[in-house]
């Protein structure tokens, strides 16, 4: 039975590039895990897009003097090609700043509110009387009032670390203009976070089984220390979308609030582009189907709590308010197995301080997979990781060159020599080579649950020890001595070989897609292993928007042992990766914290 999966992945905000550490916080551990589902025959979705409205987007949109939108498109069509030259194989990658969305999250917050979830309370907020409008939180500056610092934003105090009621701040002032602002009263829509205290708790505890711990019992403790309140979801901006009320026309939804709906709406955006509007249903109202959401620990709360709290609260309202139909209740998160941070050669990452590793400037000058392999095995899985050049050079050229790159090399490169490039003919397989086989089958099981447990780290590392044990294998047959004294010994031997790296290319293709669709191409087959990603331009009320989408793989279900036949022919065999020099690691050391290009 094929299973419903969601793969549900962090929307980047769209006000800067993309940088190792979030690839390796959500984007990449999602698409290895749709991609091992795929293989597996199940009916994957995986959908994010760009987070294009907040203050995130408007401090940048002001500091260069250029619209919102066009801040938004700019790094936007940087992450479309990021993701294609990664391999990253989102089913859809949209945006926030899209009609369908704007009527989703619109219909998100009617329902919550026939529901009785929504009320609105009058608020103090800084008002600039020279600029005309209130000043969101990180629009004002002052006078920490915690530690006295001059410089503290209305949101957080950087020398402090606090989070602040920016209505206290001292001596405050407009970013913008320096002007003073003054206090005055706006009504807001708030989120009773408190009527729906109890059903969150228990959908934690639901999962306390097993969730990673930090994510858990982060969420379930700040909620019994604090207890849950409402939350403001309406802003004083222009940005954004629409409040769907009259006589709201100055506010806008907040960004929170309805960039978690992305994943709803862009299932619905993405059924509605194939021709079939309904097929959203299969991944959000089925309840066989399982939602994994990939996020940084700086997003816990917004998962772990706001977003359940939302899709509790609308329960069945949704499909009636949006649809018009008899409604269903949303799918809750199955798992939202957060990763910690990747630090950059023991220091944080800073797009400030030019102190990071950026996804499309790395590839200018090396290839995806390695960097694939290296966020892998160093993935912050359950704390901090660290980036370090020299171990990446050292990872490249010891484990994936040589570990892997080179058996397959040596095994395809001696059957073109001595078999003109055809799987020698097996005959009945002696003991040691049914053994290798049995070992490296059982990877099938063992590799598979780690990734179903979105413990990708220990998948990787299991895959290569069995490209190991094959090494082992191959180092105590010795086939190209075999050859010389007894030709149907060393076939046996190349035939056990070359089934052992047909398993292990695709206990490997969800890490390593590129080099594992070379192999298997190498390996005479004809049909890719993965589906393809294209671009295209939709347009709507809105404008025109750019959108990543895959066409999935004709075959889908490749998960199980190989069956490669005797006299198959394989394909001219190349290299599938290259040896770095270990004098890279200075060079690039040397660009870290220069000025940017
Ligand atoms: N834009 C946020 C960030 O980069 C993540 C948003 S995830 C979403 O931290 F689901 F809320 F969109
Ligand atoms: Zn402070």
């Amino acid at each position: 039975m094929t299973k419903p999966i969601l793969v549900a992945v962090a929307w980047p905000y769209a006000n800067a590039e993309i940088h190792v550490g979030n690839l390796t916080g959500s984007y990449l551990p999602a698409d290895i895990f749709a991609r091992y589902h795929r293989l597996k025959g199940n009916q994957v979705l995986m959908v994010s897009g760009s987070d294009a409205h907040g203050t995130p987007i408007t401090v940048k949109s002001d500091a260069e003097g250029v619209s919102p939108e066009a801040v938004y498109k700019r790094y936007h069509a940087g992450f479309l090609e990021l993701f294609q030259k990664l391999g990253l194989n989102y089913d859809l990658f949209t945006s926030t700043h899209t009609q369908n969305h704007f009527a989703v999250s619109q219909a998100m917050f009617l329902a919550l509110k026939k529901n009785g979830y929504l009320y609105t309370e009058r608020q103090q907020q800084w008002f600039s009387a020279s600029l005309g409008k209130f000043l969101p939180d990180r629009y004002v500056e002052g006078t920490c009032y915690i530690c006295g610092f001059d410089g503290a934003r209305g949101d957080q105090c950087d020398n402090c670390g606090n989070v602040l009621d920016s209505t206290q701040l001292i001596n405050p002032r407009a970013k913008e203009d320096g002007s003073t602002p003054e206090l005055r009263e706006t009504t807001h829509y708030f989120l009773d976070l408190g009527k729906l205290q109890g059903p969150v708790v228990q959908f934690l505890e639901e999962r306390q089984g097993y969730w990673r711990p930090n994510v858990v019992n982060r969420s379930l403790g700040w909620i019994r220390s604090e207890g849950l309140h409402g939350r403001p979801i309406t802003r004083d901006l222009d940005w954004g979308i629409p409040v769907p009320e009259e006589g709201w026309d100055s506010k806008r939804l907040y960004v929170w609030f309805e960039a978690v709906i992305g994943y709803l709406s862009a299932a619905i955006e993405w059924a509605a582009l194939n021709g079939q509007p309904e097929d959203w249903h299969r991944w959000w109202t089925d309840a066989a189907a399982r939602a994994y959401y990939f996020i940084g620990k700086d997003n816990i709360d917004f998962h772990a709590i706001m977003w359940p709290a939302e899709l509790i609260g609308v329960a069945d309202e949704f499909a009636r308010t949006y649809e018009g139909s008899e409604g269903k209740p949303l799918n809750l998160p199955h798992d939202v197995p957060a990763n910690e941070f990747l630090n950059m050669e023991d220091r944080k990452i800073s797009g400030s301080r030019n102190w990071g590793v950026w996804g499309l400037d790395f590839l200018t000058r090396y290839d995806a997979d390695p960097l694939r392999y290296y966020l892998t095995v160093t993935m912050p899985e359950t704390s901090d990781a660290n980036w370090d050049w020299d171990d990446f050079v050292r990872r490249n050229n010891n484990e994936l060159v040589a570990t892997w790159g080179n058996l397959a090399n040596r095994v395809l490169s001696f059957t073109y020599r001595h078999w003109e490039g055809q799987v020698p003919q097996p005959g009945a397989l002696r003991p040691a080579d049914e053994a290798v086989l049995a070992t490296v089958e059982a990877g099938f099981e063992s590799v598979g649950q780690f990734i179903e447990n979105v413990k990708l780290r220990a998948a990787l590392g299991e895959a290569m020890r069995l490209c190991g044990e094959v090494n082992r294998y191959l180092d105590e047959q010795a086939p190209w001595a075999q050859v010389k004294s007894d030709k149907d010994a060393a076939g046996l031997t190349i035939y056990t070989a070359l089934r052992a790296i047909d398993n292990l290319k695709l206990l490997l293709a969800p890490f390593q897609p590129h080099s594992a669709e070379a192999l298997h191409s190498m390996l005479g087959y004809h049909a890719p292993l993965f589906g393809e990603q294209y671009t295209e331009t939709i347009s709507d009320a809105l404008g025109e928007h750019e959108v990543l989408r895959y066409r999935t793989a004709a075959i889908p279900g490749h998960w199980r042992p190989s069956t490669l036949e005797g006299g198959r022919q394989l394909r001219q065999p190349a290299p599938l990766y290259k040896k770095l020099e270990p004098s890279i690691a200075d060079e690039e050391r040397a660009r870290l914290g220069g000025a940017t290009s």
